[in-house]
């Protein structure tokens, strides 16, 4: 990929895009061995070896990190006063990175944090169907309607259905008070696994809302073929391989 030299520094952390300008301007940047002083000098990331002050540049086009995102911070790329997942990611070389997607405010789990933007387009645009398991905790007992329900598609409110979900490993974590009716009480808290295909805004609230559930706990467990690593502390990250990055438009396995 082609782009001008003072974009490549500056999407590398070296700092704004003004003050890499006079860093190139002052002579200390070097193009394959030679001093240059264009700022606008189009270079070559797959060919070309940028050096600032002795030190190489590692301007790899595409950054992959995996993020246990924690609760209480936002899927943005910056706040003013809110701490970001972006913010998360402390060794960041890069200043072009986003997130994939959108996790809420409370939820935690898998998210992955890129440059790579038609990774993003693929995973995203409608229609992709890319899986996204989910571990999920409401207020009350997911019942056989429920499950049948939100197998089939729930209308949340929004023109269409909600596409057919994966519900399954279903348990009640405490002990619930089910009327004698056979409905739903609130005092016990289920737990399953949900699979959805979309990216709906609040979907999987909505659609335990839609059976007068509260969800009380989402974590996000697998999306494609990628699962969480099980290692990853919630705030903490890594880089992803190539391996896992390929697995990301993958059928998903259990996760
Ligand atoms: N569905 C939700 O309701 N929230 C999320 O964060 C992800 C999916």
């Amino acid at each position: 990929m082609k782009a001008r030299l003072d974009k490549i520094l500056a999407d590398s952390g070296l700092g704004t895009r003004s003050s890499v300008r006079d860093l190139i301007k002052s002579g200390t940047v070097k193009v394959n061995g030679i001093s240059e002083k264009d700022p606008g000098k189009k270079v070559d990331t797959d060919m070309d070896e940028i050096i600032v002050r002795g030190e190489l540049i590692d301007f790899r086009d595409k950054v992959y990190y995996m993020l246990n995102k924690p609760a209480g911070v936002i899927t943005a790329t910056e706040d003013k006063k809110q701490t970001t997942v972006i913010d998360l990611i402390k060794d960041k070389k890069r200043r072009d990175l986003f997130p994939v997607g959108r996790l809420d405010k409370d939820t935690v789990g898998l998210l992955l944090i890129t440059n790579d933007g038609d990774l993003a387009h693929r995973l995203l645009a409608p229609g992709k169907h890319v899986k996204k398991t989910y571990l999920v905790r409401v207020d009350g007992i997911i019942t056989d309607e429920i499950k049948s329900g939100i197998e089939k598609g729930v209308d949340i409110g929004d023109e269409k259905l909600t596409a057919p979900a994966e519900l399954r490993e279903i348990k009640l974590l405490e002990d619930a008070d089910v009327t004698a009716a056979g409905e739903h009480a609130a005092d016990g808290v289920s737990e399953a696994k949900i699979t959805i295909t979309e990216g709906r805004y609040h979907e999987i609230k909505r659609m335990f809302e839609a059976f007068g559930l509260n969800v009380i706990y989402l974590k996000r467990l697998s999306m494609g073929g990628l699962k969480l690593d099980p290692d990853l502390q919630e705030g903490q990250w890594k880089i992803l391989s190539e391996e896992e990055i390929v697995l990301l438009s993958k059928e998903s396995s259990e996760a």
